[in-house]
């Protein structure tokens, strides 16, 4: 049989886009999808997706790696790692931060990022930025010019000593974000009241893991929401309030939304797993440390609104915050260090995730019925496309777009375990859980760069992407 226009053809599978689902061939040419029929010619290289969900690659748009700490704490993953981890779990994009360190200069920082990630990344990579230090000359300058240059969006922290923002500057930075067009993604978590509550805790003796659930009261994220979206109203600017933990915050961003403001929303997999319950560890020890992350976890009231706002549409990212720590493994540098274990205020903050978000969501929503397949592309990449200014090329399976892809067996049973897992933390909060739904092959750009958990391609592959405004903030 001779060989068609197509250098690869996926044959066979029930494409799911964010608004439809179909049975059909996918021709690819160049890395970008040329075709989308029934019965087309052979190609030059050939996937049978029989009995497979074809989906548009996993884009996770919040993710750390390789990021400088203030106390020199080193992340588990380095850009090869951490992508490594990502494709494994079915993601062919994601979106890690550029972190500026007090007194830096936000381009300088933005160059050694690319440095650290050069020829390392197995997946598409593109940088939000954090503005930790408002300078005249970064908000004159240097920030207008990096959005210009394709940095769209950029955090800020209202915690951490060494990154929260006042009023002021927060009111200053959302001013640029307006005039540039850039999207700012919010932190939202009242310093003081953490610091309030630490300082109580700690005098009363409660200094064990689970402590840091109770410091980070949901009270004292729900009053940062807030903040922040006043902040935002008298501004003007869009905003998204990243990683929202619990229904107090939530409503927030609904009354805001009724308002009529664009305030935009992400949740994660630790908010529709974990609750507070497992920062207790066993007995109140120092596994709990395992689960430490801001917010924290909260309680299955608030894993419940959490599914209300997944399927209502309040929120429209659904990203992994990956942080990786290492737990135990080299000893010393990670959650179980000897300051940590004097206080939960010393534990490292955060979680990894990238490698099982997709598999969580579509198991806990998709296969309990509680989302549809449709819904939950649109959380995992058409939105997190839409929103950080990567849309159509990435996020969909068009005629033109990125040839990305995850082939989806939505009937496998796995056990989630860190013996299948290729991040570089040395352990999993999800240990043990199980999931019905799980990433078969992982295609980027038309090459296969994960088959049945093994990595396919000889080298990383992964290209920057130069971003654009965002569709939905800025239609
Ligand atoms: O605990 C967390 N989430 N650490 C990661 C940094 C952040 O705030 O996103
Ligand atoms: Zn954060
Ligand atoms: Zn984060």
């Amino acid at each position: 049989m001779s060989v068609g226009p197509h250098d690869l053809v996926i044959r066979g599978g029930t494409v799911v886009t964010a608004a439809d689902r179909f049975t059909a061939d996918i021709g690819v040419t160049g890395g970008v999808i040329t075709a989308l029929a029934a019965d087309l010619p052979k190609g030059a290289e050939e996937i049978d997706a029989g009995g497979l969900m074809v989906l548009p690659g996993g884009i996770d748009a919040h993710v750390h790696l390789d990021q400088p700490t203030s106390d020199g704490t080193k992340m588990a993953d380095d850009f090869e790692s951490g992508t490594r981890s990502a494709v494994a779990g079915g993601n062919t994009t994601v979106l890690p931060f550029v972190m500026q360190e007090k007194g830096s200069s936000l381009r300088a920082c933005v160059e050694e990022y690319h440095r650290k990630a050069e020829g390392k990344c197995y997946t598409d990579v593109s940088f939000h930025m954090v503005v930790s230090d408002p300078s005249p000359q970064v908000l004159g300058q240097e920030l207008p010019a990096l959005v210009r240059d394709g940095y769209t969006s950029f955090k800020v922290f209202m915690t951490y000593d060494d990154l929260v923002l006042n009023d002021a500057e927060l009111l200053a930075v959302f001013d640029v974000a307006r005039r540039e067009k850039a999207l700012v993604m919010v932190h939202a978590e009242g310093n003081d009241a953490i610091k309030y509550m630490t300082t109580r805790l700690e005098q009363e003796g409660k200094t064990a893991p689970y402590f840091h659930a109770e410091a980070h009261a949901q009270i004292a994220e729900r009053e940062a929401t807030h903040r922040a979206i006043s902040h935002a109203q008298l501004t003007d600017v869009p905003v998204v309030i990243v990683h929202v933990s619990g229904r107090d915050p939530m409503e927030q961003i609904q009354w805001a939304r009724k308002r009529g403001m664009k305030v935009f929303a992400e949740t994660c997999p630790q908010y529709i797993t974990l609750t507070k319950e497992d920062l207790k560890g066993l007995n109140m020890d120092f596994e709990g440390a395992k689960y430490v992350c801001s917010p924290p976890p909260r309680d299955t009231d608030s894993q419940a609104a959490i599914w209300e706002g997944l399927r209502d549409g309040t929120f429209d990212i659904f990203a992994s915050d990956h942080c990786p720590f290492f737990f135990d493994a080299p000893a010393e540098t990670g959650k179980n260090n000897a300051r940590a274990r004097t206080s939960f205020k010393w534990v490292p903050n955060g979680i990894p995730g990238v490698e099982t978000r997709l598999s969580i969501l579509f198991s806990e929503g998709v296969s309990q019925g509680r989302i549809s397949a449709e819904r939950f592309v649109a959380l995992t990449a058409s939105n997190p496309a839409r929103l950080y200014g990567l849309y159509p090329k990435k996020g969909t399976i068009a005629i033109g777009s990125d040839a990305d892809f995850t082939l989806w067996d939505a009937d496998r049973k796995v056990t989630i375990s860190q013996s299948l897992l290729h991040h570089g933390a040395d352990y999993t909060p999800y240990e043990g859980l199980q999931v019905t739904g799980w990433p078969v092959r992982t295609i980027l750009r038309g090459q296969t760069v994960m088959q049945e958990g093994e990595i396919s391609c000889r080298k990383p592959g992964g290209a920057y992407l130069k971003r654009g405004v965002s569709g939905m903030a800025y239609p």
